[in-house]
Order: structure tokens, then sequence, then C-alpha cells
């Protein structure tokens, strides 16, 4: 049984996604009683204790609201470590500030190229000892670069306490696609190339960049989304059953799927960048970097030979959703419905609410034995309370390394879109608010076109 930690410390304490997201699952698992120990934000500009807990009410007044018991909790555990990365002395300060924990989680809210300079000073410090490690994405920026971040951490870390966030991976509907797929007798007997035509994963999302310029050049849509949230989804979509519910089961499973997956093809890629984009701050003028892509993805195992799986991803696009939408076969010969039809389909939204629904043929009423569409619903609700990070962060702090990302899986990821990153294909321009370049559609004509998701209920 593994050991829940004693002391959670961010690098980065005074950061977006500290403000963003850190504070606010500090809160509510203080809330939950979920969490009990010292918490200590390190940072360069903090200022001073004081100040950092005043970062930390204006975060929750932003995020989620304060809650007066819980935030009298954290103000009360946080500690703060003034201090650069690079000095010796902050992680000086910082042993003398974890002297009585045994078992310190980390947290690397900081720019990747600092994970070395942290991870580093963490070990020479000895504050590395028994210790875990949460690190962010994106986890390197190709197969070489994540392979080295791989081999430093291991410097400084095992690999079983090193815990790499996907927050996709923490979100109740993403988890629910495993469940659903092997919690069902009617599921698995259709869940293959046999009755499964293709499959679509679309991530749109209304908003630009929102400020981000800087990091958004660095990346690009594939290295942003695709190569983890979606080929994530992918793999779960697609990877045989685990042999039992323990962590590594379920990754080995993944890590199946994701070395099953085709690198990519650039004749099987369109990348776009939005009307706009080369005028954002920090953006520069000639950037061919993308805000939009979309692909296809062979799988080259018995189950899902031939079945292609479209994966698309942009910004400035019609609305903010994710989903995935699971096309079967035609029946071969149908003796009263032989219109042209929409096929049965299973359709997964994961983001920002929740659907799961079944499209069936069903008689119109009527004299005549035509078919109408319909689409039963299993499930359609708002997500529940508990953010992805609250739940990552509950699950690194108690040592569960199910719903994170190991090493093997993000290497494999790599390897799939290695091929087509960069400006190895050109990239279209496209207008805010639509569907992307025309160029993305003729991907997929001759397979029934992109299914797109509509606008969630207000
Ligand atoms: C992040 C990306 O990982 O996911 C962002 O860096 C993106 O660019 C975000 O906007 C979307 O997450 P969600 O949970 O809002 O779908």
């Amino acid at each position: 049984m593994a050991t829940d930690s004693d002391a959670f410390v961010f690098f980065g304490a005074t950061g977006d996604l500290a403000f963003r997201q850190v504070f606010p699952a500090l809160q509510a698992l203080i809330r939950r009683g979920h969490f009990n120990g010292t918490i200590v934000g390190v940072a360069r500009s903090a200022g001073s204790l004081d100040a950092l807990r005043e970062r930390a009410r204006a975060s929750l007044e932003a995020h989620g609201g304060i809650d007066a018991q819980a935030f009298a909790k954290l103000s009360e555990r946080l500690r703060y470590v003034n201090g650069d990365y690079q000095d010796p002395l902050t992680y000086q300060r910082l042993r003398q500030a974890l002297s009585d924990s045994k078992r310190p989680l980390y947290y690397l809210a900081i720019p990747p190229e600092l994970f070395p300079t942290v991870a580093n000073g963490l070990a020479v410090s000895s504050c590395n000892q028994s210790a875990r490690v949460v690190v962010e994405k994106p986890f390197g920026r190709d197969l070489a670069s994540a392979q080295a971040l791989n081999k430093t951490l291991h410097h400084c870390f095992p690999e079983s306490d090193i815990f790499r966030i996907d927050h996709y991976l923490g979100k109740e509907p993403v988890q629910n696609l495993l469940f659903f797929r092997f919690a069902n007798t009617f599921v698995e007997p259709i869940w293959n190339r046999h009755y499964i035509q293709r499959m679509q994963i679309t991530m749109a999302e209304a908003i630009g960049i929102e400020g981000r310029g800087r990091f958004y050049e660095e990346v690009g849509a594939i290295r942003d989304v695709v190569q983890n949230h979606l080929l994530e989804i992918a793999a779960l979509l697609t990877m045989e059953p685990p042999v039992d519910r323990q962590p590594d089961a379920l990754r080995d499973a993944k890590h199946r799927a994701f070395d099953a997956m085709r690198p990519l093809s650039p004749s099987e890629i369109v990348r776009g960048q939005y009307r706009g984009y080369r005028q954002e701050k920090d953006v520069a003028p000639n950037s061919t970097v993308e805000t939009f892509a979309a692909l296809r993805l062979q799988l080259d195992t018995p189950r899902w030979s031939g079945v292609p799986i479209y994966i698309r991803a942009g910004k400035r696009l019609p609305v903010t959703s994710t989903e995935i939408r699971v096309d079967l076969r035609q029946s071969p010969h149908a003796v009263f419905d032989n219109s042209p039809h929409e096929p049965n389909f299973v359709r997964f939204r994961v983001s920002p609410d929740v659907i799961v629904s079944f499209g069936a043929r069903i008689k119109a009423p009527g004299e005549a034995m035509v078919g109408e569409n319909i689409e039963l619903l299993a499930r359609d609700s708002t997500v529940d309370d508990m953010t992805p990070y609250e739940r990552l962060l509950g699950d690194a702090w108690r040592g569960d390394a199910m719903l994170f990302v190991r090493e093997d899986e993000v290497e494999s990821a790599w390897r799939v879109v290695e091929p087509v990153l960069d400006n190895v294909v050109p990239i279209h321009e496209y207008e805010p608010g639509t569907w992307g370049p025309a160029e993305a559609d003729k991907l997929i004509a001759g397979d029934g076109g992109w299914r797109n998701p509509e606008a969630p209920h207000p």
C-alpha cells in the first residue's frame, strides 16, 4: 500500500497555473478532508508569506470562491520559500521548511525548461529522498527531448515516484470511456473492426490563445493537445482490457495501444492557423505555428486494422466542446430501411458538459415502412464538482499513479506525432469562428465528413 505524502511543495507559486488550478485544488482537497500536510510555495517573486496568502485569496476569489473554513486551514498551513531556482541556497531553505516531512510531494508548475534545474537542485540538497514529483505537460517537445527529460528525472526520482499530469485523464467523463467499455456486455462484441467503421475525436475551442503567445509559439496545437490529451483518448478507446485494476495494468494496456498507432504520415494531416493569430502578442508576424490540426490515425492491430480515427483540434472554432463519435457499420442487408441514412453511433461528449448517447433508427410513425434517426441519451449532465486538478493532486498525494502518464506512454505518443511536427506540412489560414481550413474537410470527405459538436445547452 502506498503511503500518503505529508507535505505539498509547489514551484512556481506565483505563476498562472498555481493561480488558476493549484490553489483551488488545494482548498477543495482540504475541504473534503483529503489533505492535511504542510503546503510550501516556492517562487522567485512572491515577496513574503503574507503576499502569497493574498495571492491564494485572489486565486480562490477568481476561481470557484472562498470556503472560509478550508481557506483558513490552507492559510495556516502555507509556508513560503523565496529564491532563485538556480541557487543552492533555495533548496537549503526548502529543506529547513520540510524538516518534519518524510514523504514530500513536489509539483513543478514551472516552464519545462526549468524542470532539469529544479530536479537537480532537489537531488543535490537531498530533498528528493522518499519524495514524489508531479510534472506538468508539455513533457518534452519531441521524442529526443522527452527521453532526455526522463533521463534527468530518473537521476533524481524512481519512475514509480514520477507523476506526469495530463489533466484530461482526471476528467470524470474520460474515465467513463474506460468504465463504459469494460463494464457493459453489449459493448465488447461490437468494439472492433467488424462493427465499427470509423471514429472521430474533436476538441473544439472557441477561445484563441488568450495572451499565451509566448507559450503557444513554442508548442502549437499538435504538441499542446494532440500528442497528449487526444492520443490519450484514442488509447482509451482502442486499448485491450487491462488484466486487473492495478495502475500498471492500465498503463501497460494503454502503452500497447500507443505502440500500435502508426506514426503519422504527412499526407494524413492538415495544419491550420486562424486569421489574426500573427497579430497576437508575442507571436511572430510570419509564424507558421498551427492553431488547428486535423489528422487520420490508424492502429495496426487485429482489432482495429482498417478503422480510421479522425482527430481534430483547434482554437477559435465555432464552439467549445470535446466530443467523440464512434460510427458503426451499416447493416449489409436492411430489409425495411434501405434508403441512405445515418449509421448507428455512440457519442461521448467529455467537455464542457457530459453526454453519452446512442444513435439508432426507428420507424417513423405512419403507413410507410420508413425510418427516422433518434438519439438515446444515456447521460446528460454537467461535470461533477471535482476538478481534474483536485482529483489528480489528491491521487498523487496518495501515491496512486493510475491516472498519470508513464515514461513509455509519453515516448510512444511522441513517436506517433514526430513525423509531422513543425513545418513538414504547410499551414492553411482559416477564419475565426469556422471549423478550420477547407483542406481538413477533404481529409475526411470520403468517410462521411466531420460531425461538428453543437454548442452546450445554456
Ligand atoms: C490545455 C492546453 O492542456 O488544455 C490549452 O494547454 C487548452 O491550450 C486546455 O485550452 C483545454 O482544457 P479543457 O479542460 O478546458 O478542455
